[in-house]
């Protein structure tokens, strides 16, 4: 069975938690497309050779978490030959056979406008913010500024940028529970593959 679930939206919106959670659930592959971004900054030098011969053994570093990670990778992120080598490796796992799960900021957008679901995960700034600043800790309102720093590069750039595709359904889990989000994310997936 193909079956493609594309899950967009900004930084710490709960992205990978409903992705892993509905990868669990149907027994899909889950790509984490922000991890190739990463670990694009994270090798340093020039970005576009680091793209084009990224590895496993690059995705599988321990400091691709930290906010530093997030903003390094944003900014490669907006290079267009970067992302052009990264293309095909999405586009090809997208489609593996058994299903899959890919979240990042473009994949309902450009790498697969042909998915069967399309969710688009937000939730305000401040919300955000309070959640990676519980993962990462230190001054909080310092996460909030690099939150909206790469917020507004995402959904600033030419190429590529953050958005909601045009048939995606938006969740905004402001005052949402991960086990909520994940609940009505899990709903719409078996609805789909029910044929709706
Ligand atoms: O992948 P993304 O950066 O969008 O977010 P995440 O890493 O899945 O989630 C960030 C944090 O928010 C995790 O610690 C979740 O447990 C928490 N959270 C959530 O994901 N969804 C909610 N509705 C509430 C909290
Ligand atoms: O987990 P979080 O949402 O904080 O970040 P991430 O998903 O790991 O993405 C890190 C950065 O990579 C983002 O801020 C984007 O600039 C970039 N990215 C992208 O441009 N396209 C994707 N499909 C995934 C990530």
């Amino acid at each position: 069975m193909i079956f493609t679930v594309a899950i967009d939206g900004p930084a710490a919106a709960g992205k990978g938690t409903i992705s892993r959670a509905v990868a669990a659930r149907f027994g899909f592959h889950h790509l984490d497309t922000g991890l190739l971004y990463r670990a694009v900054g994270a090798l340093g030098g020039d970005p576009v050779a680091a793209a084009r011969g990224l590895t496993a053994a690059d995705l599988a570093r321990d400091d691709l978490r930290s906010l530093a990670a997030g903003q390094a990778a944003s900014r490669v992120a907006a290079i267009p030959e970067v992302r052009a080598a990264l293309v095909e490796f999405q586009r090809r796992f997208a489609r593996r056979e058994g299903g899959a799960v890919l979240d990042g900021r473009d994949i309902g957008t450009v790498i697969c406008p042909e998915a069967e679901v399309k969710l688009y995960v937000t939730a305000s700034p401040e919300v955000r913010a309070r959640r990676r600043w519980l993962e990462v800790g230190g001054d909080e309102a310092r996460v909030l500024a690099e939150v909206r720093e790469r917020d507004a590069r995402d959904m600033g750039r030419a190429e590529a940028p953050l958005r909601p595709a045009a048939e995606a359904v938006v969740l905004d889990t402001s005052v949402l529970t991960a086990e909520e989000a994940v609940a009505e994310a899990t709903r719409l997936v078996a609805a789909r593959l029910a044929g709706g």
